[in-house]
């Protein structure tokens, strides 16, 4: 994952300088969800031209209606489209005799017990890496920002890191962690008492992970957020056992990146005059858009 940091700094520098000379922007818009989809993109070997389709299709996969609605014949839509295009694109490449780049040409040497893998198991993986590491980084990144935004001197410590060169992991954890935005579904496989909750075999039932981050029974003080003075606490934002995050540590190179980059050359910013974002709640939380203004050096 390290190999893509010069990439996602350059993208970082990119996005940023543009949004500073036009002094005010749309962070969701204008930056979150640009970044981390260039660098799926990248990641898998496809070319950047490709990135008005992707966000369009991330848009209808993963985000709500302007009504906060989440409308399934449009998900549906996206992932469709999704797997259309690297059924396309895997069929193209076997013609060719040529695996291509990055990680969908190392797919396409894969083998499951000696054989080569199915193209509909490859398919299903690409589907899995475009739901899963997109609108989670970009909604982390906004939660945190929206957060920096409105709280002087968590901002002010996370720029004074950037600007002296210095590491500002711990304040990625701390946010990641106060700010999760992913609620994981399970299946109830036999009946059980749970948090005093009596849940029966076949119940359906949803985990959002930041209420266990938050939660002071396990954690003294886990209910707060205090960068400057507080140390990182162990989270479940990336999950946990079998399926927990595979894209764990792309996501925070990504965050690190980007909030350092951003804080090099705009440490000071602020939420757009009266103005209250909104947020949303599903698989992974999100908020519609963040305009900030007031830039300063
Ligand atoms: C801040 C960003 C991210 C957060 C908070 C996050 C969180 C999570 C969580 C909580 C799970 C577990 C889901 C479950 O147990 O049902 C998960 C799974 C997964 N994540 Fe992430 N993720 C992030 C970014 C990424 C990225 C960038 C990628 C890849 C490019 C990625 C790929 C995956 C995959 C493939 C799984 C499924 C693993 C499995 O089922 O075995 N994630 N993620």
């Amino acid at each position: 994952m390290g190999l893509l940091r010069p990439r996602l700094e350059e993208r970082t520098v990119e996005l940023v300088a543009a949004i500073r000379a036009r002094g005010e922007c749309d962070y969701v818009e204008d930056f979150a969800l640009e970044l981390p989809t260039v660098i799926f993109l990248e990641l898998m070997g496809l070319p950047i031209d490709e990135l008005p389709t992707f966000l369009e299709w991330e848009k209808q996969a993963l985000a709500p209606t302007d009504e906060g609605v989440f409308d399934p014949e449009r998900q549906i839509g996206g992932i469709f489209s999704v797997v259309g295009y690297f059924q396309a694109e895997i069929a193209r490449r076997r013609e060719s005799g040529e695996r291509g780049d990055g990680l969908l040409g190392a797919m396409l040497g894969w083998e499951l017990d000696g054989v080569p893998a199915p193209d509909d198991a490859l398919v299903n993986c690409c589907l899995l890496l475009f739901l899963a590491g997109l609108d989670t980084v970009a909604m982390s990144l906004s939660f945190a920002m929206h957060h920096l935004a409105t709280h002087d001197a968590d901002r002010r410590h996370v720029a004074g890191l950037a600007a002296a060169g210095e590491s500002i992991d711990d304040a990625v954890e701390e946010l990641l962690r106060f700010y999760a935005v992913p609620e994981i579904g399970r299946k109830v496989t036999q009946d059980i008492e749970l948090g005093g909750q009596q849940l029966r075999a076949g119940d359906l039932v949803v985990f959002p992970l930041v209420s266990a981050n938050r939660d002071e029974a396990l954690v003294a003080g886990a209910d707060a957020l205090d960068l400057a003075t507080g140390q990182p606490a162990p989270h479940l934002a990336f999950g946990a056992g079998p399926h927990r995050c595979l894209g764990s540590h792309l996501a925070r190179i990504e965050m690190s990146v980007a909030l350092s980059g951003w804080h090099r050359a705009i440490p000071e910013y602020a939420l757009r005059h009266n103005t209250t974002p909104k947020a949303y709640w599903g698989n992974v939380h999100g908020i519609f858009s963040l305009p900030l203004e007031k830039f300063g050096s």
